[in-house]
């Protein structure tokens, strides 16, 4: 499941939520929306299998959304290209298209900027997320990335991301972050 956590505009921690509802609510008043879908039998794991595992959920976003395709990212921890990677995933950014992600498996942390700070959203399977077009944000997969994840879309170039070149306070990547959700709530990962 999901647990969101604010931030102030110095970095420190504010209030943990770890309930759905509440996790939705927080994200909804800042433009983000978020849900969960049970977890289906992706059959042979293929992309199409899983498109067709999920179809009635996705249908549901690509009619909300406009979305016109959808592809899927996978990140294993042996990833050689990792660091370089994590550098660009981790510094602040903004879309022209909304960034829709779902989590078919693994685990990843979304910072999104507020007006009094930071939110900081950490999915798991299960999790769907939508970050507006024009939200600032960036993405950790921790020192040893393992995450699966559908993305969609529903502007041809909208997922380039524009960096903002903004200075961020100083934030728990994601590695910090679960060590400290689970110090403060017993928050278990999967
Ligand atoms: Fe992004």
């Amino acid at each position: 499941m999901a647990a969101l956590v604010t931030f102030d505009a110095q970095g420190r921690w504010g209030e943990t939520l770890v309930c759905e509802a509440r996790v939705r609510e927080t994200l909804r008043a800042h433009g983000l929306d978020h849900g969960r879908w049970p977890l289906r039998d992706p059959g042979d794991g293929s992309l199409e299998a899983v498109l067709a595992a999920y179809g009635p959920e996705l249908d549901g976003l690509r009619e909300r959304l406009a979305v016109r395709s959808v592809d899927r990212v996978s990140l294993q921890p042996d990833h050689a290209g990792w660091p370089e990677l994590r550098r660009q995933f981790t510094a602040e950014h903004v879309h022209a298209d909304a960034e829709i992600r779902f989590f078919l498996g693994g685990t990843g942390l979304f910072y999104v900027r507020t007006d009094t700070g930071h939110l900081g959203l950490l999915c798991e399977a299960g999790d769907w997320v939508v970050v507006p077009a024009g939200v600032r944000h960036f993405f950790d997969a921790g020192e040893q990335p393992d995450f699966d994840a559908l993305r969609l879309f529903s502007a041809p170039d909208g997922w380039k991301a524009q960096p903002t070149g903004a200075p961020s306070p100083e934030l728990p990547l994601l590695d910090a972050f679960v060590d400290q959700l689970i110090g403060l709530t017993g928050h278990a990962m999967d």
